[in-house]
C-alpha cells in the first residue's frame, strides 16, 4: 500500500499521495528514511541542508501570524485540559547553570522576547492543526509507538542554550534567521532516563534523580572542542538523537520548531499486554488480596498470604511468558495501539450525522486518520483481526481479515466493491459487507459521501 500523506501541499493545497512524497521522505530528503534508520536513528545526528523547494516547504508550516494563532489556541486547549502546551521565557542563569526558566501566557511572549528570553511554546502543535496532522503522520510512517509533537522556539540575537542533552531525540527544523548548533558526534548516554546539564566546574548534573536502586550512570565531562557545528537557516534540518550533547546560539532573531521523539519504555507496552493475558482472570483482576498485620507480623517482611499470592502469580506469568511469541497478535495489538494513538483534532466534517450506507456510496479514509490492522492468534489461540483508528480499535472475527487488508490499501472506493474483498476474490453477500461498512461509518472511521450527484450541492446550500 502506498503510504498516504496527510499533510496538503502548501503550494497546490492538493493531497501529497505518492510514496516518493511521504512526509517522512520529504523531512529527509535527500536521504531516504531506510538510510536514515539504519545510519543515524539514536546513533548520529544528521544534518540536512535546504534544498529550494524544502526550504519554501518547511517555512509553510509556520510563521509569526501562525505562531502567536497557535500560543492561544494551544493556550486554550490547555484550559480545556486537553494539552499540556505550555510557555517559557528561558533567561540565562548568571551562574552558568540551569536556566531561569517563567511560566508566561501567549500576551506575555512578545515582552519576553524584548527582554531577551527565549521564548519556547511546549507542544505547539497542539495549537496548530497543520503541525497536528505532519507530527501525526510521521509518527504512523515511522511506526513509532512513543508521543511526537512539535514545539516552537523563539531566540533573540546571540541568544542559545548552554551544553545539556535531552532524554528525547529532536529534529529541529529552521524557520526563520539562523542558530547555530554545536553537538558531540554521537550520544553520551544511550537513552538517558533525564536531561543533563554540563556545569561550569565541568561536572554532568542531571535533572532528576533515580527512582530505581541503580543511580544515574556518571557521564564524564564533554570534550568541547570535538563538536560538531551546523549553522541551520531556513529550510535545514538537523537531528539529534537522545543523549548527545548540544548547544545552540542564534544568529540575529531565530525562529524553529522541534519535533520531539518522547520513546514508549517497554514496561508501559508490557503492562498493557500484561492486562491483555490477566483480564480474564478472577485471581489478576482482583490485585493483591488485603492483610492484617499481627504485631508479630510487622516485621518489615511480606506477610505470607502476599506472598503466596505473589508466588502463583509469577507461576503463571512465568508459562504465559513462555508461549508468548514475539512477532504475535498480544504484543502486535499493543504495539500498533501505541503507534494509532494521538491523531490531530478531528477538524469539522461536511455532511449530516452518519446515514445508511447503500451500494451506490462513495466511501473514504481521512489521510489524517489512517487505518492499520493486526491480524493471528489472541490469548485464547483464536484467530482475530484488530482495526485501528486513532483512538479506536475493533476486534473482529478472522473471516474480516481479507476484507480489512483490502479496506487498508483504499483511500476511496464505492460501497458495493467491497463485495470482492473475500479471498481471492471471493463474493460477500451485502448484508455482511453493509452491516461492517456501516460500523466503521458510525465510528467515524469511515467517511461518507452521498450517491447522487447533486445531493451534497442541496446539503450545503440548506447549511
Ligand atoms: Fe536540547
Amino acid at each position: 500500500m502506498p503510504p498516504q500523506s496527510a499533510v496538503p501541499d502548501p503550494k497546490s493545497g492538493a493531497p501529497l499521495s505518492t510514496e516518493a512524497s511521504t512526509e517522512l521522505s520529504r523531512l529527509l530528503a535527500p536521504m531516504s528514511p531506510e538510510t536514515f534508520l539504519r545510519e543515524h536513528w539514536g546513533r548520529k545526528p544528521l544534518f540536512l541542508k535546504a534544498t529550494p523547494e524544502k526550504r519554501a516547504w518547511v517555512q509553510g508550516l509556520m510563521d509569526r501570524d501562525s505562531f502567536h494563532r497557535a500560543l492561544k489556541q494551544g493556550q486554550q486547549r490547555r484550559s480545556q485540559r486537553q494539552s499540556q502546551f505550555h510557555i517559557r521565557a528561558m533567561f540565562p542563569s548568571q551562574g552558568g547553570g540551569w536556566m531561569n526558566v517563567v511560566e508566561v501566557e501567549p500576551h506575555q511572549a512578545n515582552a519576553m522576547l524584548e527582554a531577551g528570553a527565549n521564548v519556547c511554546a511546549h507542544d505547539i502543535s497542539d495549537g496548530d492543526e497543520r503541525l497536528a496532522a505532519l507530527a501525526y503522520a510521521l509518527k504512523q510512517q515511522l511506526h513509532f509507538p512513543g508521543e511526537m509533537r512539535f514545539s516552537c522556539y523563539v531566540s533573540p540575537d546571540g541568544h542559545g542554550l548552554k551544553p545539556h542533552f535531552d532524554a528525547q531525540a529532536v529534529m529541529a527544523l529552521q524557520l526563520e534567521g539562523s542558530k547555530t548548533w554545536f553537538f558531540s558526534k554521537e550520544p553520551a548516554v544511550q537513552s538517558p532516563a533525564a536531561n543533563g546539564l554540563l556545569l561550569p566546574d565541568g561536572t554532568v548534573e542531571w535533572s532528576e534523580e533515580a527512582e530505581g536502586d541503580v543511580p544515574f550512570e556518571e557521564v564524564p565531562t564533554p570534550d568541547l572542542g570535538s563538536f560538531a557545528e551546523a549553522k541551520l537557516e531556513p529550510g535545514d534540518v538537523l537531528y539529534v538523537p537522545a543523549g548527545t550533547w548540544h548547544s545552540t546560539q542564534a544568529a540575529g532573531s531565530s525562529m524553529g520548531i522541534v519535533l520531539y521523539f518522547s520513546p514508549l519504555p517497554l514496561s508501559n507496552l508490557l503492562e498493557q499486554a500484561l492486562w491483555l493475558m490477566g483480564e480474564s482472570h478472577p485471581e489478576w483482576r482482583s490485585g493483591p488480596p488485603a492483610a492484617v498485620l499481627s504485631a508479630s507480623t510487622q516485621n518489615g517482611q511480606m506477610p505470607p498470604e502476599v506472598r503466596d499470592y505473589f508466588a502463583h502469580r509469577l507461576a503463571e506469568l512465568r508459562g504465559w511468558l513462555e508461549n508468548l511469541d514475539p512477532g504475535g497478535l498480544p504484543l502486535q495489538r499493543v504495539w500498533k495501539r501505541f503507534i494509532a494513538q494521538g491523531p490531530p483534532p478531528r477538524m469539522a466534517k461536511a455532511g449530516a450525522a452518519p446515514r445508511t450506507v447503500e451500494r451506490q456510496d462513495m466511501l473514504s479514509i481521512d489521510a489524517g486518520r489512517p487505518l492499520s490492522y493486526a491480524a493471528g492468534k489472541n490469548t485464547l489461540g483464536e484467530e482475530s483481526v484488530h482495526l485501528f483508528c486513532g483512538e479506536e480499535e475493533l476486534t473482529l472475527g478472522a473471516g474480516a481479515g481479507p476484507f480489512i487488508q483490502h479496506l487498508v490499501s483504499q483511500h476511496q472506493f464505492k460501497a458495493e466493491e467491497a463485495l470482492r474483498w473475500g479471498t481471492a476474490g471471493a463474493a460477500y453477500d451485502w448484508e455482511q459487507v453493509q452491516s461492517l461498512l456501516q460500523l466503521l461509518v458510525d465510528q467515524g472511521i469511515l467517511l461518507l459521501k452521498s450517491s447522487e450527484p447533486g445531493r451534497e450541492a442541496q446539503e450545503a446550500t440548506r447549511r
